[in-house]
């Protein structure tokens, strides 16, 4: 039977952006439905949690079917879910990489192929993208996470223009640096140590930081400071680091109110 009220479908609704956003939409007076991997159909705070790992092609039609037979309709999705990955570029496996992919871009695919049919059926919906302010904005040691939100800008934007006359709207959120769990959730440099190597083996994040020089993309710089650790998420890279945007810094093209290395 159809709620009284609109439904909305908030992934990813266990911490961060997503418990916030599940809490605003009850506050709006949705009945609200939120996801996580470890759901097990208990109702908090006056959202309703259900069980989604949004890799899995099963485990996301079980979900939307569920939440049409017990609330009939599907107004609004949210596409939360996303996890994060900080290292050199050449650091982050193809695994790790494909991993970020399936979670961030297949994910909020797989969903949205899952509930379009029903919105389309209703003739309304509206499905919002959590993107990320690396969705348009370069960001180098984060470029694996980057390119993902990249896909989900072009993704959304061409979608929104597919299904506008069918009363859909698909639309994109591009959140700068949020204090949340992300960073405990992110995938570090492949710990094989596979994935980056030189004549001298694996190289780690540390190393290729302070390689100035070495590598084409690195340009002319030859002041760097070798830094223990990459810097945190808002924090400012140690001053003429090659991630400092200053002598000897990154050469990535940085546009004027853009964020810095290490904001996503
Ligand atoms: N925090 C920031 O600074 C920031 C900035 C820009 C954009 N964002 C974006 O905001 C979104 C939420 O991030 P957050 O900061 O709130 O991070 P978070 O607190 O770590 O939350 C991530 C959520 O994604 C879910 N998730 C992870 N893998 C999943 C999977 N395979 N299937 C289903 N759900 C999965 C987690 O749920 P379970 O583990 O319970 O399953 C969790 O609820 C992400 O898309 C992120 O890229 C964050």
């Amino acid at each position: 039977m159809a709620a009284n009220r609109p439904v909305a479908l908030v992934t990813g609704a266990s911490s961060g952006v997503g418990k916030e956003t599940a809490r605003a939409l009850v506050d709006a007076g949705f009945d609200v439905v939120g996801t996580s991997r470890k759901a097990a159909g208990d109702t908090t705070g006056g959202v309703t949690f259900l069980p989604l790992d949004v890799t899995s092609d099963d485990s996301v039609s079980s979900l939307v079917q569920q939440v049409i037979e017990r609330f009939g309709r599907i107004d609004v999705l949210v596409n939360n879910a996303g996890v994060g990955a900080n290292g050199a570029a050449e650091e982050i496996s193809v695994a790790q990489a494909q991993y970020l992919f399936d979670v961030n871009v297949f994910g909020l695919m797989r969903m949205t192929n899952a509930v379009l049919p029903h919105m389309r059926g209703q003739g309304r919906g509206r499905i919002i993208n959590v993107s990320s302010v690396g969705g348009f904005v370069p960001n180098p040691f984060m470029a694996i996470y980057v390119a993902t939100k990249h896909a989900v800008e072009g993704y959304s934007e061409s979608l929104d223009h597919e299904v506008r006359e069918q009363g859909i709207r698909v639309l994109r959120v591009q959140p700068g640096p949020i204090n949340t769990p992300f960073d405990q959730n992110t995938e570090g440099a492949d710990p094989s140590g596979a994935a980056a190597s030189d004549a001298s083996g694996s190289v780690p994040t540390p190393k290729v930081m302070a390689s100035p020089g070495k590598s084409s993309t690195q340009g002319t710089a030859t002041s760097a400071t070798p830094s223990d650790k990459l810097p945190a998420h808002g924090e400012a890279p140690p001053a003429g680091s090659p991630t400092s945007g200053g002598p000897g810094g990154s050469t990535t093209t940085r546009h004027a109110g853009t964020r810095g290395p290490g904001e996503r």
